[in-house]
């Protein structure tokens, strides 16, 4: 199935009481509207809409799905409507609010409060460009946000499945927001094989790969370890199957040191074990974590590459260590 390119809504279209202002994003599944309500709240709308399997041509509103995707583009749909459903059920400040959903067109759309800000994937690139990169503090809040949002998703038996850089949106106070849960329709059908998401590489943990592994919240801090690394390092994680062939991540971990706390690269170590066993078991651990002050100032990052060795030698107590203190931390909470 080749992908293809879908039109947008025209702007200024009036659509179950919501006037869209304007397309803001479109990937393989979806496109995102700006609009507003009646009572002129911006909203964010989500139109599914999967480019493998319809096709909607300029002027049209309602996409055509040749007859032998209409199967798939039914099932999906049906998934992205509970997806819908399952997410309104979550009011949390850093998952994103889903307000209402609605049929049209032949498809469905979920309508979610609007958000200004940016994605922590366009913060990452902006700071490489500039020649710097997210500093401890802001990886430290940052994440402890993502972790209060995530361990509300867990609470509602749901995973993420997709967390990456992409789908963290930051506030223009930089207060975080797990957006795009596309890849969590996983857990509540397996019966769409055509649709099974398109699992990042770098950030989907093992077991996304492996037939019949089970998948829980040690899935996402898998991709929460991976986010926080691409943070850091400023480039893509190595996928699983790279890291099988030749793991780098050691040697990405060393290059951090002296510019990161020894406490937090041991903590991005542990989040990125292969064994899911091996990670720290619960998000709440990990947000403790990252809310305890790093046990020694960093060090400059010009420090010589000796100095910064013995740091690391000195001060990385090894992350099984870590994962057993953050296991004693974490066990039995949510
Ligand atoms: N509630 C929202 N408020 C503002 N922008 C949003 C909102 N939801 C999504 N977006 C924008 O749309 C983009 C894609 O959204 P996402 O849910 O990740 O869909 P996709 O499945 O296309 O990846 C986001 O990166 C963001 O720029
Ligand atoms: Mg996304």
């Amino acid at each position: 199935m080749a992908a293809q390119n879908n039109a947008p809504l025209p702007d200024g279209l009036d659509i179950a009481g919501y006037r869209i202002v304007k397309k803001i994003a479109s990937g393989g599944f979806s496109i995102v509207y700006l609009a507003y309500d009646s009572e002129g709240n911006a909203v964010a709308i989500k139109e599914y809409l999967p480019s493998a399997l319809a096709l909607r041509q300029p002027g049209e509103l309602v996409p055509v799905v040749a007859k032998p995707h209409l199967a798939v583009f039914r099932i999906g749909l049906k998934c992205f409507f509970e997806e819908g459903r399952a997410l309104a059920r979550i009011v949390h400040p850093n998952v994103v609010r889903v307000l209402n959903f609605f049929r049209a067109h032949d498809t469905v759309y979920m309508v979610m409060a609007y958000e200004s800000g940016h994605s922590l994937q366009e913060h990452i690139a902006r700071a490489a460009a500039k020649g710097s990169r997210p500093g401890e503090q802001f990886v430290r809040q940052v994440f402890t946000g993502v972790c209060a949002g995530l361990r509300e998703v867990h609470a509602n038996k749901l995973l993420h499945l997709d967390l990456k850089p992409a789908n963290i949106y930051l506030r223009l106070d930089a207060s975080p927001l797990l957006l795009d849960f596309g890849a969590a329709r996983q857990t509540l059908h397996s019966d769409a094989p055509m649709l099974a998401p398109m699992y990042t590489p770098g950030f989907a943990a093992p077991e996304l790969s492996t037939r019949g592994a089970s998948l829980g919240p040690w899935t996402d801090i898998y991709s929460l370890g991976a986010a926080m690394l691409a943070c850091m390092s400023c480039s893509t994680p190595q996928s699983v199957e790279a890291r099988r062939a030749g793991d780098k991540l050691l040697e990405q971990l060393d290059k951090l040191v002296g510019r990161y706390s020894p406490e937090l690269i041991d903590l991005v170590q542990a989040c990125l074990a292969l064994d899911p066993l091996a990670r720290p078991q619960s998000v709440f651990a990990i947000q403790k974590a990252l809310q305890a002050a790093p046990a020694k100032p960093l060090a400059a990052p010009s420090a010589s590459v000796a100095a910064k060795a013995a740091l690391q030698g000195e001060a990385r107590g090894g992350w099984r260590g870590l994962v057993d203190r953050l296991g004693a931390i974490g066990r039995g909470q949510g």
